[in-house]
């Protein structure tokens, strides 16, 4: 079905809801062409520095680091329900064993503003452009968060995405 640009505030309470619960799905593709997706559980959308961002925190672990690190874009992909077994694969398996897109015969294509792909099924995609990033700092945790989300390790990079468009099917 084909996505119309909208305005990056649609439908975001569903957006939001879906984060928490089955997860989006953070797509990425490297200059050379070669694309990854993986599943994100924590993020926000807001305005900063005027501009329209979706902010995603990814641990330096991920397949996916290496993409964003690499080409400085991605796409946020809303799954639609038929897609919730395939999200939990996206969030349990990495791109470095399997091609989660052909493990489930996932078809996707190019962003419209963005060298990063989008997923076909998905009924809302933001393409983002980084435009900052930083790292969690170890010291400025509280424990209680340090304890349950680190333990020492692989702190998150957040990567700040100006929402270059936002792009929906009708009746998303
Ligand atoms: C519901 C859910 C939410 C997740 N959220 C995040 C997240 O926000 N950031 C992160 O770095 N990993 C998150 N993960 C873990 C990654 O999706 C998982 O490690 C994935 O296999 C990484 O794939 P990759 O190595 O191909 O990048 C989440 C996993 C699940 C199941």
């Amino acid at each position: 079905m084909e996505r119309t640009r909208v305005p990056f505030t649609f439908q975001l309470d569903k957006t939001l809801s879906l984060l928490s619960n089955p997860g989006l799905l953070l797509a990425s593709t490297k200059r050379s062409g070669a694309s990854n997706v993986m599943t994100i559980g924590w993020g926000t959308v807001g305005i900063i520095w005027g501009r329209p961002c979706f902010v995603v925190l990814v641990r330096p672990s991920r397949y996916t680091y290496e993409f964003i690190e690499d080409s400085k874009v991605f796409t946020v992909n809303v799954p639609s329900e038929a897609l919730r077994e395939w999200v939990g694969f996206c969030g349990s398996r990495s791109g470095r064993t399997v091609d989660k897109f052909a493990a489930y015969n996932i078809s996707i294509s190019r962003g419209q503003l963005v060298e990063a792909v989008t997923i076909d099924a998905c009924p809302i995609v933001y393409e983002c452009r980084v435009i900052h990033y930083n790292d969690v700092i170890p010291a400025h945790l509280d424990p209680a968060v340090e304890a349950t989300s680190y333990g020492g390790k692989d702190y998150h990079r957040l990567y700040y995405g100006e929402i270059l468009g936002t792009f929906a099917v009708p009746g998303a």
